[in-house]
């Protein structure tokens, strides 16, 4: 056997089949998708010799969960993005059933992926090891598996199976890496190595160990500085829901704290959710030339319907989201600037003054970026909010209950995959501000610049098209609602 083949090749060519004989209706318009077939997780993200790239989790060849590729794309600006061939194909020894997620830094030039190798033991029952394997490129296009991987075998003794989802950074002159794990007793933790070169990694234990409340495993766990703090952002399994809270199968969430490198300590508040959407997983973030701390996160679920399925592909990244730590400790997420070069054209939908009832009016187009301001302070309505693509049968809505302080994404109605309502406490302060990007099967909703955020897959009819301003109970001034028609940037392809 020819060792170290990464055979991509193969599934390019399968991917060029299936993506002829799919069916576009819900194609997103400015999201990252693969050009066909299964995607999941975002992996490796980074800035490369001045380029964007994302990886992700891929199944070139259907459109379920399989074998899994690393997809590929790169982009100048964070938002035109162009795919790439497929960085990574399991089927080597190291990683014979699949290159699971993983993290990218630059080492000196050379552009190096860490990933988990994946082996079934018994696939049926679900067993399985894993091991931590290295891929390094120059072009940043084409990348070739170390001889000496896995560069980790195995994990610790007291580990369960679950051992993947490196997150590797440096500091001073030293490589970390982090990978999601449990203890045999099915407790959830993240683990700590170090290098001196990426390649000889040396374990030194926990970094941090949940109780039973905080599930059994954390995936795709992500360390790092901001403000002075570090926020350690994962995506727990097995968390029960609590009202409002952990309403999907899994959640994505993060702790604030400080650090200690020398004793190995973190001390931290309570978990937090980032987004209270129904479809926000496996969340990634990192640094780029500008110093800012950019995140993508899978827009879907696990176990939730998937109507795309049906159409030759599945699976999306959100839009790039800048993270910022407010007050309280509270991390936000808001769209990254480049966003507005997506902006095709501005329409004031609404200047400025009272409205009772509704207030619709019909927008031709479904790749939309919304403003609204609401003057709560002149407001006598107990209820605010914005309806898309549909009134009725059809419909998702966006509601703000003043004398509850709860921000509402309402789901129920939207079309083939109906999916029930989030909620989320905020407190508006007397000015609600909802920044909500529309594409042809996704809602994303900043609230009061990321004070919450909500994020769905959506599966409206193509011809439910128009915005609509709600209110119940009164009147709700609205200080403007602009819109903006967005731009399709795989429409060239
Ligand atoms: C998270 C996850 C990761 C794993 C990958 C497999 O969604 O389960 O833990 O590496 O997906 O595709």
């Amino acid at each position: 056997m020819n060792t170290y083949n990464n055979n991509t090749k193969q599934a390019e060519e399968a991917l060029k089949q299936a993506e002829a004989k799919m069916n576009k209706r819900y194609r997103l318009g400015y999201h990252i998708m693969a050009p066909a077939n299964w995607i999941n997780d975002p992996n490796g993200l980074i800035q490369f010799k001045g380029e964007y790239h994302a990886f992700y989790q891929h199944h070139p060849y259907d459109e379920n969960w399989g074998p899994m590729h690393w997809g590929h794309v790169k982009s100048k600006d964070l938002v035109h993005w162009e795919h790439c061939p497929i960085a990574l194909a399991p089927g080597d020894a190291c990683d014979l059933d699949g290159c699971f997620s993983g993290s990218a830094v630059d080492n000196n030039g050379e552009l190096t992926l860490i990933y988990t190798g994946h082996h079934y033991i018994d696939q049926p029952n679900n067993i399985f090891f894993q091991n931590q394997n290295v891929a390094v490129s120059t072009d940043g296009i084409h990348f070739t598996k170390l001889r000496q991987n896995p560069v980790i075998a195995e994990p610790p003794t007291d580990s369960s199976q679950h051992f993947r989802d490196p997150k590797v950074w440096k500091h001073e002159d030293t490589w970390y890496m982090i990978l999601g794990n449990s203890t045999k007793e099915d407790l959830p933790r993240v683990i700590l190595y170090t290098s001196p070169d990426l390649r000889t990694w040396t374990y030194h234990g926990v970094l941090l160990q949940g109780d039973k409340n905080m599930g059994f495993m954390w995936e795709c766990p992500d360390f790092f500085e901001l403000n002075g703090k570090h926020i350690f952002m994962f995506s727990p399994q097995g968390i029960d829901a609590q009202g409002d809270k952990y309403n999907n199968l899994f959640q994505t969430g993060y702790y604030v704290g400080e650090y200690n490198y020398n004793s190995n300590e973190y001390q931290h508040g309570e978990f937090i959710e980032l987004d209270t959407g129904h479809d926000f997983y496996a969340v990634q973030t990192f640094l780029d030339d500008q110093g800012r701390r950019i995140a993508l996160g899978w827009m879907d679920m696990w176990e939730s319907d998937m109507p795309t399925k049906a159409d030759g592909w599945c699976g999306a990244m959100t839009i790039p989201r800048l993270i910022t730590l407010g007050d309280n400790n509270k991390v936000l997420m808001t769209p990254v600037e480049e966003m507005k070069l997506l902006r095709q054209s501005k329409h004031v939908l609404y200047q400025y003054g009272a409205i009772s009832g509704s207030y619709f009016k019909e927008v031709e187009a479904d790749l939309l970026e919304v403003k609204i301001v609401f003057d709560l302070t002149k407001s006598s309505a107990d209820l605010v909010g914005l309806r898309f693509r549909g009134t009725g049968r059809e419909e998702t809505v966006i509601t703000y209950s003043i004398p509850e302080q709860k921000l509402m994404l309402n789901c129920s109605k939207s079309g083939k995959k109906t999916d029930g309502v989030r909620q989320t406490a905020l407190n508006a302060e007397g000015r609600l501000t909802l920044h909500v990007y529309l594409d042809r099967s996704s809602i994303e909703m900043f609230a009061n610049e990321g004070q919450a955020t909500m994020t769905s897959r959506i599966y409206p009819s193509e011809k439910l098209l128009g915005i609509e301003i709600i209110t119940e109970g009164g009147e709700a001034l609205v200080n403007g609602l602009t819109y903006w028609k967005l731009k399709d940037i795989w429409q060239a392809e």
